[in-house]
């Protein structure tokens, strides 16, 4: 277990589009590992959600963070997860905004345009499939983590950039409005 460097903007590794990972390999000590280390990182740094390239692995593998569910009294909107090799598909067109923020991009936030509902699909951390849909902000965390896996960042999602603000800026002036904020 280890707390890994995160790549930051700038930073080849997160233009690029990871290889994906060959289902007979999902089980090696080294991905196992990998994902074990990402965990750690995430939780280190305070995201909810972390893909592989941002730890300079240029492979198709992400992290959730469990997302507790602010309209319930211990609950879950989301619980951890991996998802390797992953695909998502729109189910509707309607849109949600929340501000995001990136680890690889510290210390900014910005509003962006996701689709609401999404079918996942993918591999966990044993190799068996995933196939389910999600709406909310968990879905648009899945949509942050799978651009990370194409070489995109929030910032290319911004319909315009100003929204976007430094954290103090955005404690001091947006996140009272802000309604739905991402992390
Ligand atoms: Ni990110």
């Amino acid at each position: 277990m280890a707390i890994l460097k995160v790549a930051r903007l700038g930073h080849p590794v997160l233009r690029r589009i990871a290889d994906p990972i060959e289902p007979g390999r999902i089980k090696s000590p080294d991905i196992q590992r990998l994902i074990d280390d990402m965990f750690d990182t995430m939780a280190e740094y305070g995201g909810v959600g972390l893909a592989a390239p941002q730890v300079h692995s240029s492979l198709q593998l992400l992290v959730t963070e469990e997302i507790p569910d602010p309209d319930s009294d211990g609950g879950y909107l989301a619980q951890r997860s991996v998802v390797i090799n992953p695909k998502i598909t729109f189910l509707t067109a309607e849109e949600v905004a929340y501000f995001e923020g990136c680890l690889s991009v510290p210390d900014f936030r910005g509003r962006v345009p996701r689709i609401r509902r999404i079918r996942l699909q993918g591999f966990d951390r044993d190799g068996n499939s995933i196939d389910r849909e999600v709406e909310g902000f968990p879905a648009v965390v899945y949509q942050h983590e799978v651009d990370h896996l194409n070489g995109i960042v929030f910032l290319d999602r911004m319909k315009d950039l100003s929204t976007l603000a430094y954290q103090l800026e955005f404690d001091r002036y947006w996140a009272a409005h802000a309604g739905e904020v991402a992390d």
